[in-house]
């Protein structure tokens, strides 16, 4: 269901978000809500031509105001650049969503050792570089971070072990910053997703094969949408949550309560190459 059937046109009004990772997926999902309610959005990403198209495509369904700035959160300059570019546009931040992320499916056993540095390299020093440099202007703001996080970490999640220890590190990173800066009255709060369809994510790490049975092990016997963040996102940008900090929002149909792995333990052992192909998984 559409955010504007639930929540005020304009609850996020005259508010600026700041969104990486914001050219695709369930981050422009989260961008383009935000627009929809009123505020105007910085997104950023690697693929300047990626964000220009999304911009476009996010001023026609919305007719909002986009600033699209390309850089790779692993790198503090580039982001710094993009805060400065947002605050010369638009003049603050109130909202930063820290989306940008990156992932493969791959035995720990075969991942390289850059491979693991470069997964947490971009989910969680991606995620502290663009809030430190984002911090200043939410101090200022009284503003509010949204990570997005996963449930992947929960239990344990076969070839995800990469993003696993990433997103763990969100969260505690996540809780500590809400206890640090709460006195500040900036709220630091997280979505962890479950399987979203359409998205990259999924595209990614849910082979086809294992589709229909991860859909019948979610509780509500569903795939998420782009649109059911979407609608955790508005409620936690807005005053709606102006007193919940420190919090994951877990918006994944109740997949993690009862977490069924749907990837084959033994054949990654028994027959290591059979494997790789099934899944695409480079070894
Ligand atoms: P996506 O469309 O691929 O989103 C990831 C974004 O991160 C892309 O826009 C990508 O753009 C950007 N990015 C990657 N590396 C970057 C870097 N070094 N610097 C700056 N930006 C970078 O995938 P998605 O599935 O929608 O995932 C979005 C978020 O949801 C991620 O945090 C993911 O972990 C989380 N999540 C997704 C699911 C799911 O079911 N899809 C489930 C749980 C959690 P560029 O290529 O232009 O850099
Ligand atoms: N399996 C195992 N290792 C892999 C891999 C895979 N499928 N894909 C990449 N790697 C390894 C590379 O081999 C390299 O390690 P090496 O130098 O030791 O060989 C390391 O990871 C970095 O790869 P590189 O392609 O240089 O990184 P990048 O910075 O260009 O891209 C990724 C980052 C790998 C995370 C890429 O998948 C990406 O850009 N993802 C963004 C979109 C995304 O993942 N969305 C889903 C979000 S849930």
């Amino acid at each position: 269901m559409a955010t504007s059937k639930i929540f005020r046109k304009d609850i996020l009004k005259d508010k600026v978000a700041f969104v990486t990772g914001g050219g695709s997926g369930i981050c422009k999902g989260m961008a383009e809500a935000m627009i929809r309610h009123g505020a105007k959005a910085v997104i950023t990403s690697r693929s300047q031509e990626k964000l220009d198209k999304a911009a476009e495509e996010m001023r026609k369904q919305t007719g909002g105001e986009i600033l699209a700035v390309a850089a790779d959160v692993r790198k503090p300059e580039e982001i710094v650049n993009v805060v400065e570019k947002a605050i010369e546009r638009f003049g603050k931040i109130d909202i930063l969503v820290n989306g940008a992320a990156g992932n493969f499916l791959a035995p720990a056993e075969t991942l390289s050792y850059r491979a693991f540095r470069t997964v947490i390299e971009i989910d969680l020093l991606g995620t502290y570089n663009t809030t430190k440099a984002c911090f200043p202007y939410l101090k200022r703001s009284k503003g509010c971070i949204i990570n997005v996080s996963a449930t992947l970490h929960y239990q344990s999640t076969l070839y995800q072990s990469h993003v696993s220890a990433a997103k763990a590190g969100i969260d505690a990173l996540s809780r500590n910053l809400a206890a640090e800066w709460g006195p500040y009255s900036i709220r630091v709060n997280s979505i962890a997703p479950g399987p979203i369809a359409g998205t990259e994510g999924v595209a990614k790490l849910l082979p086809s094969f294992a589709a229909e049975s991860a859909t019948r092990n979610i509780p509500l016997q569903r795939m998420g949408t782009i649109s059911d963040v979407e609608q955790a996102t508005i409620f936690l940008a807005s005053d709606a949550a102006s007193f919940i900090t420190g919090q994951i929002i877990v918006v994944d149909g109740g997949e993690s309560l009862r977490k069924v792995g749907v990837l084959p333990y033994p054949e990654s052992v028994i027959n290591p190459t059979n494997f790789s192909k099934k899944l695409s998984v480079k070894l």
